[in-house]
């Protein structure tokens, strides 16, 4: 039985990537999230509906005993479960200007973003590779390359797993498993309900906000055959808003 697993997949991106895996890509789905047990919930109704499994796995990412305990514990009571595809999608925002920025908002957006793609990426990675085949796909974000002021935190700990993306990529090629990551810009989702989309949509040629699903149908791709010959890759999706 082959899975998809996707951190973050109670809302937003992370939602609409678990849907359209199993949609699109006919992956039964290993939906992780941190606290929102009744979006998590409907996530999973969704796509047992189409007769695939979603098994909920309740972990902060960047807890190296929780991914630890809980994967460990899954795999040994699914032991004929593949991983194919792992994406680390769960990230977090605590945004302001950097010389007001304390310590705990500093290690909260690295550790869920950076540390979370060790811990997670770690408990699958092995079994990746002695299979010789797997798609891991990284959630980073406009941010990670621009730079954006008032998130020097998020852009430091996007930024560093566009590095290690393109570290991973070269490490573990020859198997067969490819690494990418995926930047989006203003995407409509809880993390960006409080911006200005009538003032921000006027630096977007596209002139919007893009959608989770338009996310989705990239990391779709990239989670498939199709996508064989690309691997260290980072893939904008902004609207045209910076390349
Ligand atoms: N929206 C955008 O415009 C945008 C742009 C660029 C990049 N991104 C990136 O895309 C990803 C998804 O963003 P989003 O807009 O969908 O965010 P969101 O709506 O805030 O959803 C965040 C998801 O991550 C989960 N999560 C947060 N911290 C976690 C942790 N420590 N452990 C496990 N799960 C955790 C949440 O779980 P609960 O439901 O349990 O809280 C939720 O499922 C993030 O990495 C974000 O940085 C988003």
């Amino acid at each position: 039985m082959k899975f998809a697993l996707v951190t973050g997949g109670s809302r937003g991106l992370g939602r609409a990537i678990c849907l359209q895996l199993a949609r699109e890509n006919q992956y039964h789905i290993l939906l992780n999230y941190h606290s929102n047990d009744s979006a998590a919930g409907e996530v999973q109704k969704e796509i047992e509906a189409s007769g695939l499994r979603c098994e909920l796995l309740k972990f902060d990412v960047s807890d190296p005993d929780a991914v630890g305990a809980t994967m460990e514990e899954w795999k040994k009571k699914n032991p004929d479960a593949v991983i194919e595809v792992l994406v680390n999608n769960a990230g977090m925002t605590k945004d302001g200007l950097f010389i007001w920025t304390n310590q705990k908002a500093w290690d909260q957006v690295i550790k869920t973003s950076l540390d979370g793609f060790y811990q997670v990426t770690q408990s699958v990675l092995k079994e990746m590779l002695q299979k010789r085949y797997g798609r891991i796909i990284n959630m980073v974000s406009l941010s990670g390359l621009k730079g954006n002021p008032g998130q020097v935190n998020y852009s430091a700990a996007k930024g560093a797993v566009i590095a290690a993306t393109k570290a991973l990529a070269q490490e573990i090629g020859k198997r067969k498993v490819t690494v990418n990551a995926v930047a989006p810009g203003f995407i409509h989702s809880d993390m960006t309900a409080e911006f200005d989309e009538s003032e921000l949509k006027k630096l977007i040629p596209l002139n919007r906000f893009g959608e989770a699903e338009e996310v989705a149908n990239l990391v779709s791709f990239l989670a498939s055959d199709k996508s064989s010959y690309i691997t260290g890759e980072v893939i904008n999706i902004n609207g045209g808003l910076y390349s």
